[in-house]
């Protein structure tokens, strides 16, 4: 018989018995069911709800329970449809009768949501963890190239000299964002549903306050029926988890599109990339398009437990029980993305000289050029159009602004001087952008002391 069973005359049909099940995904929160479980046992035994000697047998049954399960040792049942049942049945089974006390004032909505917070609260440090250590790599690039010109692009077409480092503070700092979103979602969401009961709490006196600091939460939740009627805490960390692969996916796009002969940019070392079974000449950026497409499980995830949880009426509806494995899912993607990219990043050489090649070319340094003209008191719209002319010019001489010989430039403005073949040298146009947030030398520096703050904060 169900441990529900108490006014059914039918067993469950089979198929219902399956479909309605659980355990198969929810098995992994044994250990957030346990601890809430002996939580709750013990404050029933000091509130005196059931006799103190029960809330310990209770509380030894569950902890040689955990060891057995993490031994190995332990079957779970479909019939017992979920890890709740399954471990109050594994407990009633060892203890006896006492075992059968342990879900007084207490409902499988309150433990559920308990169970699945605890285990939201417990996967944030250890993804922020794994974000930091990309953190730490985009630092260790970013000072080794502190004077690597590039091209940056808008439209994807060149557009002004910015340098590697520039480049990867530019992402340590989406990382950053990526951060702070998943403390505050840990942060709002530290608080504890226990003793919220089926929806309306109990007529026991239970201890809220103390079953929340035996778990390690700031509270108890505030309002019953939201307590087990939302759950809003994961679809935050799934959109925090969104945020990050985007980013993730972004950069992953650079690195593929860096390491095509068309750029050249970048080089992905041996251990990092793969071959191809009929192209012999092919080195194939597998890690950064992988995660690209992993990008849109967690997205999946996201829009499902949206979806699941949009014509909901208060409170608990089993919809609710499809909360888990998309949340699982994600989590999973992340901490299996971010360690390898994390590493491909690490590994990857950049070739600067074809970076500088790059940025030689496209006219990137135009801006310069005009903000020459602005320096000797051209209003700047004035200016832009001289050097457009300029570049016609160029294009039509196959030159670059820099080779173009000093006649040419004073053909169309007698303010050019010899002078300003220094203002257009790439080095000169990028650390002369000292501006806040910039790309000059000083300015990366910067951004660079505050990222490792940042990570230093956090250990
Ligand atoms: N397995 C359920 C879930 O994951 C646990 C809560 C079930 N509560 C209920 N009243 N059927 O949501």
């Amino acid at each position: 018989m169900k441990l529900w069973g108490g006014r059914f005359q039918k067993e469950t049909d089979g198929l219902v018995n399956d479909f309605n099940s659980s355990i198969e995904f929810d098995a992994r929160l044994y250990g957030q069911d346990i601890r809430g479980s002996i939580a709750h046992a013990v404050m029933l035994g000091r509130t005196g709800i059931i006799e103190p000697a029960e809330a310990d047998k209770i509380v030894e049954g569950l902890n040689a329970i955990l060891a057995d399960i993490e031994a190995g040792q332990v079957e779970f049942s479909q019939d017992n449809e979920d890890i709740h049942m399954n471990i109050e049945a594994l407990l009633t089974r060892r203890i006896g009768q006492t075992g059968k006390r342990l879900h007084t004032a207490r409902s499988r909505n309150d433990q559920v949501a308990t169970d699945f917070r605890l285990y939201v609260k417990g996967e944030i440090p250890r993804i922020i963890g794994l974000v930091l250590e990309l953190e730490r790599v985009l630092v260790k690039k970013a000072k080794a190239h502190l004077g690597t010109v590039m091209p940056g692009y808008t439209h994807l077409q060149r557009a002004q000299p910015v340098t590697f480092a520039h480049y990867m503070m530019a992402y340590a700092n989406m990382f950053r964002r990526d951060v702070t979103r998943l403390e505050d979602c840990r942060e709002r969401l530290d608080e504890c549903p226990l003793g919220c009961g089926a929806l309306a709490t109990s007529t026991y006196p239970v201890d809220r306050f103390a079953t929340a600091e035996a778990l390690g939460f700031a509270k108890p939740t505030d309002n019953s029926m939201d307590s087990v009627g939302d759950r809003d805490y994961a679809i935050e960390l799934l959109s925090a988890l969104s945020i990050l692969m985007m980013h993730l996916s972004r950069f992953s796009e650079e690195v593929i599109l860096w390491c095509s002969w068309e750029f050249r940019y970048v080089e992905l070392d041996d251990a990092f990339s793969t071959g191809s079974s009929i192209m012999p000449q092919k080195k194939n950026p597998d890690v950064a398009e992988l995660v690209r497409g992993k990008t849109g499980r967690v997205y999946g995830s996201l829009i499902t437990l949206l979806t699941v949880m949009k014509g909901l009426p208060l409170a608990y509806n089993k919809d609710m029980q499809e909360d888990k494995e998309p949340v699982f899912d994600a989590v999973d993607t992340v901490e299996l993305c971010l360690p390898v990219f994390t590493a491909m990043l690490d590994t990857l050489a950049v070739r600067g000289d074809n970076m500088a090649r790059a940025a030689s070319v496209g006219f990137i340094n135009a801006t310069d050029c005009a903000d020459y003209l602005v320096k000797k008191g051209v209003p700047f719209r004035e200016a832009y159009m001289i050097v457009g002319r300029l570049v016609n010019l160029c294009m039509e001489k196959g030159k670059t602004l820099d080779t173009l010989p000093l006649k040419e430039f004073q053909a169309v403005s007698g303010l050019f001087d010899w002078d300003v073949y220094d203002a257009l040298r790439l080095r000169t146009c990028v650390n002369g952008r000292k501006v806040y947030g910039g790309p000059s030398e000083d300015s990366v520096k910067k951004q660079i002391a505050q990222i490792e703050e940042f990570v230093a904060k956090r250990g």
